[in-house]
């Protein structure tokens, strides 16, 4: 995508585009930075603990545990709207405008499934949390200042997508979603 096209895109107005559209933009934008940041920011981790030479060894030690962690959960996270409710809500969204029944579901009521994702986006949020308090703690030392930065900064990239991605879920995708979901009988 352009920039021109992205600066366009971010401006949109997304409580009022179609969800497959909002979906699609979601999937291209933020799943795709997260699954080239993620591994980046490891290796970034492990530079800098390679270049620490054991002065900060408990906290970074905690803190690649939890980026772990983090990961594996987003990346289960992000499996489960690709391949189960973003299409559902996309098959909701087209049965809705072509006047057709509710598309049969396999997880019950839609609250269910975006409850969970709403809970483990509070859950990637206390990683983030941790991470940036672990963060404040490390002891700085002339060798290592530059790798300790890029992982802070790659930090800070992380957080912002992130803060951006789970508004657009949380506060328009879902809402809306749920909303959808009630207009069938
Ligand atoms: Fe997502
Ligand atoms: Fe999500």
């Amino acid at each position: 995508m352009t920039t021109a096209t992205q600066a366009v895109k971010s401006e949109t107005d997304w409580t009022k585009r179609p969800l497959a559209e909002l979906i699609q933009w979601i999937v291209n934008e933020h799943h795709s930075f997260l699954e080239a940041a993620l591994p980046r920011l490891r290796q970034k981790l492990l530079d800098a603990t390679r270049l620490d030479c054991g002065r900060n060894t408990h906290l970074l030690r905690e803190i690649t545990q939890v980026l772990i962690t983090m990961s594996t959960g987003l990346h289960e996270h992000l499996m489960k709207e690709e391949s189960v409710l973003f299409p559902y809500v996309v098959s909701l969204e087209k049965a809705l405008a072509h006047g057709k029944p509710r598309p049969y579901t396999p997880f019950g009521k839609m609250s269910s499934p975006i409850s969970l994702m709403e809970d483990e986006h509070k859950d990637v949020h206390s990683a983030l949390a941790r991470m940036r308090a672990l963060s404040n703690h490390l002891v700085l030392h002339e060798h290592w200042e530059p790798a300790l930065r890029e992982f802070l900064s790659g930090l800070d990239s992380l957080e912002k997508d992130i803060n951006q991605h789970t508004h657009l879920e949380d506060n328009i995708l879902y809402p809306r979603a749920r909303d959808l979901d009630g207009q069938f009988k």
